[in-house]
């Protein structure tokens, strides 16, 4: 039968057998299974891995910090930051079109991790021990998704960011490949990591860069970050995270109505709150959320985001509609 130790002591063997005295890489997203597969090599090999953080500029309230202070606090990995956010925000600059934006957040991805590479392999070289090893969250529902091909960085087709080049050179170490999600969870627990990040929604990699509808520009970030936060505390505050698949909130920055506060005409942007509940995301169906929250998070977004005259709620399944409005 099942049991997160059993499966975290077999893996630590089969990792250690794999690296030997070698040195691995990981990419953390601030999703579970980045944070999973990092803390289980972490737990294996201890300071032969390095892991590599890029903040893109498009994480969501907090995010950052979760995986710098608490998820370091809890595993002990050793993480390099690069802060590549003026990076995204320029080769963003003018781009409206969503798979414009994906490529782009992909492409910048990769060049920021690149970067941080090559100063760790010519760390590495000069001590002997090249990088031969990348860690990668692979699941099963994703090894039999792409047909059970492994070897090289195999990457789940036009959506994931954390995706990295074909052409680099490394081994994989694919620690959650035979196990489903809930059970990755149970073993990120056991682990000790954050609550937050273990429990954590589905979210896309391009981050908050989808969730702008029109440029990603460094305001409209801040308005939608806000803003986001706000519902998710919410939510989180009225029990609904279990009944809720994920709740993307969407800044429709290119649209303009009127509102009135106070005594003043206001011309401000709508924001769009999208909670579905849903199995694999496949398909799914806009959660029915009781008034008083709903209430609750227009009121304060309303208040406290002072470029946000609006909230609307989409009640729109999939299909027709997606989950993202991007
Ligand atoms: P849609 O919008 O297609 O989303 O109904 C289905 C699921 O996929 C997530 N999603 C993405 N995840 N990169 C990702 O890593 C992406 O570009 C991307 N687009 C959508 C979405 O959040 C939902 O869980």
């Amino acid at each position: 039968d099942w049991n997160s130790g059993n499966v975290i002591a077999e893996q630590v063997e089969r990792i250690r057998a794999q690296i030997g005295s070698g040195r691995v890489i990981s990419a953390l997203s601030g999703g579970v299974d980045s944070a999973v597969s990092t803390a289980l090599v972490h737990e294996a090999v201890g300071d032969q891995l390095t892991a590599i953080f890029v903040d893109h500029g498009l994480l969501r309230k907090g995010e950052r910090e979760q995986v710098e202070n608490d998820y370091v606090a809890s595993t002990g990995v050793r993480l390099i930051t690069i802060d590549a956010r003026e990076q995204f925000l320029s080769a963003l600059e003018g781009v409206s079109d969503p798979e414009q934006k994906r490529k782009i957040i992909g492409r910048e991805f990769i060049r920021a991790f690149e970067a941080a590479e090559r100063d760790l392999v010519a760390e590495a070289a000069a001590d002997g021990e090249p990088i031969r090893f990348l860690v990668q969250g692979t699941l099963y529902p994703d090894v039999v998704e792409s047909g059970g091909g492994t070897g090289t960085a195999n990457i789940k087709s036009h959506h994931n960011v954390g995706g990295l080049p074909e052409d680099l050179q490394f081994e994989l170490v694919e620690p959650l490949r035979t196990l489903f999600k809930d059970e990755v969870r149970a073993i990120g627990r056991e682990l000790g990591l954050p609550e937050a990040i273990v429990a954590r929604q589905p979210f896309p990699g391009p981050g908050l860069g989808i969730r702008i509808v029109g440029e990603v520009t460094a305001d409209r970030l801040e308005i939608l970050r806000d803003a986001d936060a706000i519902a998710r505390e919410e939510l989180t505050k009225a029990g609904l995270d279990g009944e809720i698949w994920q709740c993307p909130v969407v800044l429709l920055a290119d649209v303009r109505s009127v509102g009135v506060q106070g005594d003043g005409r206001t011309y401000g942007h709508p924001i769009v709150l999208r909670p579905v509940s849903s199995e694999d995301a496949m398909t799914a169906d806009w959660t029915r959320l009781p008034y008083d929250v709903l209430s609750k998070i227009s009121n304060r977004i309303t208040n406290e985001v002072r470029e946000i005259n609006r909230v609307v709620l989409d009640v729109t399944s999939k299909p027709p509609g997606t989950i993202e409005w991007e």
